[in-house]
């Protein structure tokens, strides 16, 4: 099929993208997080094939890939050339709901998103998340949200080779309207959280791309279970770094080699201001909660180090901007997104000046847009 033919699709998946408020790489700690998704979305139109060939037009791209259900093995398209990196989510999606037996056709489908690619937005999850609701869809829904997220996840880690926590994929899987969602990364289980009143989720994007695969995210989720292991021998309870609290991470510092200790420090600090948030969100202090923001930042820069001088850049000039309440990089960092918490009736004047000062800066425009806590991902037959 030409790319310049548009056929036409019976089904529509929407995936929306997330933004995290708070509890920044713990979820692969059997932390708690704080996320929400977002009103940016993946809009993937598709129709079942009776075979089990695969056709996906990336439109924002401009690109296709042809592949078959029965050798994502292989990695390869139909005509031999390895899949594009876009189309090993797809792939690695099939190749997981196919090990949890679900009988998956072929799809003719079309993609495209208004979620930046790589800017810690969760692009990708929601890529994943579109293909799995549409195949579990077909198959008359047997999988509930929470296993697909999960299924999801493992695509990531096994095929995709980036080894993600759970937070993105449930947060697209399970986002609810208006609220921001406090999931147990351990156990799985969440409820929602209003955000605070009169205020706005803004989110700066710093232009910068990262690509998780080639950054130093799988050597902290390493560090992070080095470091366990050494507490282990002191803390025997402790299952996860979420286990082990301020006190004890104080104490038992000089156990641990650089740069270990310092990643450890940030992951049982950033638990503890999870737990504090909660009481904070439902207090309706907003002041308060920003202030926690303000410290995960300062904490995934000098401890983490996963920020950098744009992102740095973007926090700083929000602290001074009208309406500003909180500021901090949000997802995995290495470029991407700040998140903020912003006076509702001060959001205008607070994207100026931070775009005004961004400019004068760096010399880069920076794109920045308030959001909206949406709906998870939802399938719906759009046959007239
Ligand atoms: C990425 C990963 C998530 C999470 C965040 C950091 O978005 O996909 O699982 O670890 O980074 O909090």
């Amino acid at each position: 099929m030409a790319l310049a033919e548009t056929p036409t699709y019976q089904y529509l998946a929407h995936a929306p993208g997330r933004v995290n408020l708070l509890g920044e790489h713990v979820d692969y700690n059997g932390g708690q997080v704080l996320p929400a998704a977002i009103d940016r979305h993946v809009d993937l139109l598709f129709s079942p094939r009776t075979d089990r060939l695969m056709h996906i037009h990336a439109r924002d791209m401009e690109q296709e890939a042809f592949f078959s259900l029965d050798t994502l093995e292989d990695r390869l398209c139909l005509d031999g050339t390895p899949l594009p990196g876009w189309a090993l989510y797809p792939a690695g999606v099939a190749q997981a709901l196919t090990l949890a037996d679900l009988h998956l056709t072929g799809l003719d489908c079309s993609f495209t998103s208004d979620i930046p690619m790589g800017s810690g937005l969760s692009s990708s999850a929601a890529v994943e998340l579109s293909f799995a609701a549409a195949w579990n869809y077909l198959a008359g829904d047997p999988f509930d949200r929470t296993r697909l997220a999960v299924l999801c996840q493992q695509a990531e880690n096994q095929y995709v080779g980036v080894n993600c926590g759970i937070m993105d994929q449930f947060s697209i899987a399970n986002g609810q309207e208006g609220y921001a969602l406090l999931l147990d990364t351990g156990t799985l289980q969440f409820r929602t959280v209003p955000l605070p009143p009169d205020t706005a989720i803004v989110i700066a994007d710093s232009g910068e791309r990262r690509s998780l695969n080639h950054s130093g995210y799988n050597e902290r989720r390493a560090g992070c279970e080095q470091a366990l292991a050494i507490l282990s021998c002191q803390l025997p309870g402790i299952r996860t770094l979420s286990d082990v609290s301020p006190a004890q991470i104080d104490s038992l510092i000089t156990e641990l080699p650089a740069p270990i200790g310092d990643y450890a420090k940030h992951v049982v600090y950033e638990c503890d201001r999870v737990r504090q948030a909660v009481g904070l969100l439902e207090a309706k202090n907003a002041v308060g909660f920003g202030q926690l923001m303000l410290e995960c930042h300062r904490s995934l820069r000098d401890l983490y180090k996963v920020s950098t001088p744009a992102l740095d850049t973007l926090m700083e000039l929000a602290t001074q901007a009208p309406g500003s309440l909180g500021a901090r990089l949000t997802g995995a960092g290495f470029g991407g997104c700040t998140v903020n918490l912003v006076r509702e009736a001060e959001v205008e004047a607070f994207i100026r000046q931070v775009k005004t000062g961004y400019l004068a800066a760096t010399g880069k425009e920076a794109a920045i847009f308030p959001c909206h806590a949406s709906q998870g991902v939802r399938v719906t037959s759009i046959i007239p």
